[in-house]
């Protein structure tokens, strides 16, 4: 190893700060609306008092660093950039840290390769935001026998031993995809079509993701009797697949009355497609945009009258992992689970004032 010294960089003050609107607990919490600025306040607190900040110098300069092995899903999305960028303003020298970063391009066999070159360089702890669930197991025996905590951060691992991980921060993605299946559900009834028809399609995200699979459970478990789920495809949570995979929903069927889109990047490829075969979407428009994620693109969009609402998935989790592992190194017990707080907006709300006191 490295190293193994604790120097209180940190101050858990700091750090509460920093963590408000991270459940602990193993239910998820109530995501009303207006617990968003949760996900503000997560990173709001960067501004070391200047003891702190010269303690911090000097543990740097002695080598007392904290190795952190990042293996990142990749820079398919706005919310993956704003988590990798949760990460590495966090994860910094001046912070106690040395982050060891990489982008894995969506491929699982990327991050094992990460996994497998972060135990050889002895880092202090591996996080993981796994492309996938499923397929970990061997690589996560590796580490433990070195010795290395896993902690996972943004989706989850479906794994046959808990024990192979130290915990897991992140969103709920099921309760993602129910609220969605609520919202459109309230919706349909106050605009009085309750009981109309109505035909759905799904932009999922990478099959096998856990932001995958819960939203589209979620939503699953919410549909009414007359919903019908005319197609469900990946668009890999990409814009560019989004808008391909939209495009031939809408030659296939000329009757798509909601579009769910399993993160914003795809709804903003979704409304493209859209456009481009003369149909409306939005508020004012035929075809009701569902998406995921919540991020500042999604609000503009929203506000021009192309999405009709955002569920959030918050991904500041850079100071949440920070927190856990301060006090794995205190020697403190960590949850296991641990659900954030996410809420969701549409274009009822005052999106302007939103977009303004958010930080992603
Ligand atoms: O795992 C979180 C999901 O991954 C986000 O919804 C999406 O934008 C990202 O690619």
């Amino acid at each position: 190893m490295k190293r193994k010294v604790l120097s209180a960089l940190l101050s858990v003050a700091m750090v509460a700060t920093m963590l408000v609107g991270c459940g602990s607990s193993s239910q998820p919490a109530a995501a009303p609306a207006d617990t968003a600025a949760s996900a503000e306040e997560a990173q709001a607190a960067d501004a070391a008092p200047a003891e702190e900040e010269a303690q911090t110098a000097d543990a740097a300069a002695d080598g007392d660093l904290i190795v952190v092995g990042y293996a990142q899903v990749g820079a398919e999305s706005d919310w993956r950039t704003a988590n990798t960028e949760s990460f590495k303003t966090t994860f910094t020298e001046e912070n106690g840290y040395q982050l060891i970063f990489d982008d894995a391009q969506q491929k699982q066999e990327n991050q094992i390769k990460a996994i497998r070159s972060f135990i050889q360089q002895e880092v202090d702890y591996i996080v993981v935001a796994p492309v996938v669930e499923t397929g970990w197991e061997t690589v996560l025996e590796e580490a433990k026998e070195a010795g290395i905590p896993v902690i996972l951060s943004d989706r989850m691992m479906d794994v046959s031993d808990e024990s192979l991980y130290t915990c897991w921060v992140g969103g709920n993605f099921e309760k993602e995809g129910q609220d969605a299946a609520k919202w459109l559900a309230d919706k349909l009834e106050a605009d009085g079509r309750g009981d109309e028809e109505i035909n759905i399609v799904t932009l999922q995200g990478t099959i096998g993701a856990s932001a995958q699979v819960g939203r589209t459970e979620g939503f699953g478990s919410g549909m009414k009797d007359n919903w019908n789920m005319l197609a469900m495809q990946t668009g890999e949570f990409t814009q560019s697949k989004g808008q391909e995979v939209m495009e031939s929903f809408l030659k296939q069927y000329d009757d798509i009355d909601v579009v769910v889109c399993e993160n914003d990047n795809m709804a903003f490829g979704a409304v493209d497609a859209i456009k481009a075969a003369g149909k409306t979407c939005g508020p004012e428009g035929d075809i009701i945009i569902i998406s995921f994620d919540a991020v500042s693109a999604a609000f503009d969009s929203m506000i021009a009258g192309d999405i009709n609402a955002s569920f959030e998935c918050n991904p500041l989790h850079g100071p949440r992992v920070a927190e856990i592992i301060q006090k794995l190194e205190a020697g403190e017990e960590v949850d296991k689970i641990q659900y954030v707080d996410e809420a969701y907006f549409d274009t009822t709300m005052d999106l302007k004032k939103i977009q303004s006191e958010r930080l992603y």
